[in-house]
């Protein structure tokens, strides 16, 4: 299976995008915001909409069947009602299942996030690496491959977290959540063997660059924590170029969409707005989960 950082991209160069071209930036919850930051910063004249699959939250529970077919079908709607230039799948949960199905399906090129098992590679002096990831992630074939073919020597420790994209999307809502809580889940992280220690990390799920700062405050000792974001970003505008000059959308064009909302509160609404996303808006689509 060829794998690439990100996921390779099915590109029409036919299809050209608009001098104000529509990002639909899609997670299952809030983790999507630490890409879309850095889409942002590169294309700011562009219009966005941020889906949040809040409904499906989260999505690393979810069987790989599940999940591509929800990913599909919320996908649908999506690009039916906002009809993207471009789309970015801000969840490596989500890409390294569904991105096969979406291109399959839709025409609309798609960049996935995938997780940085290569850049880790590239940067570990130990040669002992760990990618923090959702329980899915970890699990994927995708996953394993990404390791075998970038990262075959070297030591690398997969460690599946069920609750610290939840702990990000606490945060966000103004829920504090204890030091003692995040400590447990990134432990696992932090290997020495043989004298030799984990220097890198790989943040393989969006929401966890929310909590950075808290890792590396609690961190035992001292690794680069790498974040895929800012590569995500210059793979947009490989793909649709840069600002046209005199081409701008207005500020208020700027949305974020939840397939559910139900967690959206006063201090959430604010770091939404914070972040360039004062509009919010609720297009319903429930869960089913089929007994999973
Ligand atoms: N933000 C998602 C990712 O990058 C996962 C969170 C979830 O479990 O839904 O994998």
């Amino acid at each position: 299976m060829r794998v690439d950082l990100l996921a390779g991209v099915t590109y029409n160069p036919a299809v050209m995008p608009s001098p104000v071209p529509t990002i639909l930036v899609f997670d299952s919850g809030l983790g999507g915001l630490t890409v879309f930051a850095e889409v942002l910063k590169v294309r700011p004249d562009a219009r966005y909409v941020y889906a949040a699959d809040d409904a499906g939250f989260p999505y690393g529970r979810l069987s790989e069947a599940v999940l591509a077919e929800r990913v599909v079908a919320v996908m649908e709607r999506l690009i039916g009602l906002h009809d993207p230039d471009i789309v970015v799948i801000a969840c490596n949960t989500a890409s390294t299942v569904a991105l096969p199905h979406l291109r399959r399906r839709f025409s609309v090129p798609f960049i996935g996030t995938v997780p940085a098992i290569k850049p880790a590679a590239r940067t570990t002096r130990t040669g002992a690496i760990s990618v923090l990831a959702t329980p899915g992630t970890v699990a994927r074939d995708y996953t394993r491959d990404l390791i075998d073919t970038y990262a075959a020597g070297c030591k690398v420790n997969l460690v599946g977290s069920r609750r610290l994209a939840g702990f990000a999307e606490a945060e966000l809502a103004g829920i504090p959540v204890p030091d003692h809580d995040l400590l447990e889940e990134i432990l696992p992280c932090f290997v020495e063997d043989e004298g030799r220690r984990t220097d890198v990390v790989a943040l393989s799920c969006t929401h966890y660059p929310l909590l950075l700062a808290r890792f590396q405050a609690l961190a035992p000792w001292p690794v680069t924590w790498i974040d895929p974001a800012p590569a995500i970003a210059r793979r947009v505008i490989q793909l649709i170029g840069e600002p046209v000059p005199g081409h701008e959308a207005d500020d208020d064009e700027a949305i974020a969409v939840f397939t559910d909302g139900a967690g959206i509160g006063a201090p959430l609404r604010s770091a939404l707005h914070a972040r360039g996303l004062s509009q919010v808006v609720m297009e319903p689509w429930p869960m089913r989960l089929n007994g999973e």
